[in-house]
């Protein structure tokens, strides 16, 4: 037992930190994968407009969103807006919708989908890289997300939802504590908020979560190790007496 410790941690130090938080690409076995409609980047709906009227909406039709519909709250949340050849590999194919503290992006986003026009039930992971998804797990798993979430309701009842985790580590090995106290939950809210803007744009509903099991949520979406769960975005169409 004496030697296996001292083996361990020999290893420990002596394995450079890139080695064992070498993050860059999650350990994911993908069912499928689905190309995402390309984004659209411009539209007629004023930013001021959309702050004006953001407001967290927890209460949507029955109807499904589309898939294009998703492509947009994914490339809101941490599409890629800018790449060239020779960026480092951290930067994960170029830069993003959200800004990053030293451009880390320590996230990693999944979509739970459960009724999207054009797309089957199931669990998905969003790579910037390419705008695809993969699918991880298939089935509609809402009523466990909305157990993860504390039984909050409208986790369960909105077609779709968007989560959030962070791999700390990409961050911390620049930042320290400071990356872990601060920049990964600031990264987070830039995503997040971005997500907000999107769905006022497109006319739909969503509320941030923060309230949930960490183990259970993380178990539902099959998340790696190194990753922590931090947020949830039910996102839905908003009924008709809601809308001003
Ligand atoms: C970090 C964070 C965590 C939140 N967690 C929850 C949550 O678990 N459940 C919920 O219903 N709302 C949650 N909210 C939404 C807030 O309740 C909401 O933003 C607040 O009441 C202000 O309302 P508004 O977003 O409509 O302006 C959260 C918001 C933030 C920023």
């Amino acid at each position: 037992m004496r030697y296996l410790t001292i083996l361990l941690l020999t290893i420990c130090i002596l394995l450079p930190a890139s080695a064992w938080s070498g993050n860059l690409s999650l350990e994911h076995k993908a069912i499928a994968t689905i190309e995402l409609p390309g984004p659209i980047l411009d539209s007629e709906f004023s930013i001021e407009k959309v702050l004006r009227e953001r407001r967290s909406v927890r209460k949507y039709t029955d109807d499904p969103v589309t898939l294009e519909e998703v492509s947009q709250l994914l490339w809101a949340a941490y599409g890629i807006t800018y790449t060239k050849e020779g960026l480092p590999d951290f930067i994960r194919g170029g830069f993003k919708t959200a800004p990053s503290a030293g451009a880390r992006y320590p996230l990693e986003i999944y979509l739970v989908a459960g009724n999207v026009k054009g797309l089957l039930p199931g669990v998905y992971w969003y790579v910037p890289e390419g705008h695809v998804i993969h699918r991880l797990a298939d089935g509609d798993v809402r009523i466990d997300l909305q157990a993860a979430c504390l039984s909050q309701k409208f986790a369960g009842e909105a077609p779709i939802s968007i989560v959030w985790s962070a791999v700390y580590e990409r961050c911390t090995e620049k930042y320290g504590e400071r990356g872990r106290d601060r920049y990964v939950c600031m990264d987070l809210g830039h995503s997040a908020q971005n997500v907000y803007l999107q769905c006022g744009s497109l006319g739909l509903g969503t509320c941030a979560i923060g309230a949930f099991t960490d183990d259970s949520l993380k178990k539902l979406i099959g998340m790696t190790g190194e990753e922590v769960p931090l947020y949830v975005m039910p996102v839905g169409r908003i009924p008709r007496e809601k809308k001003k």
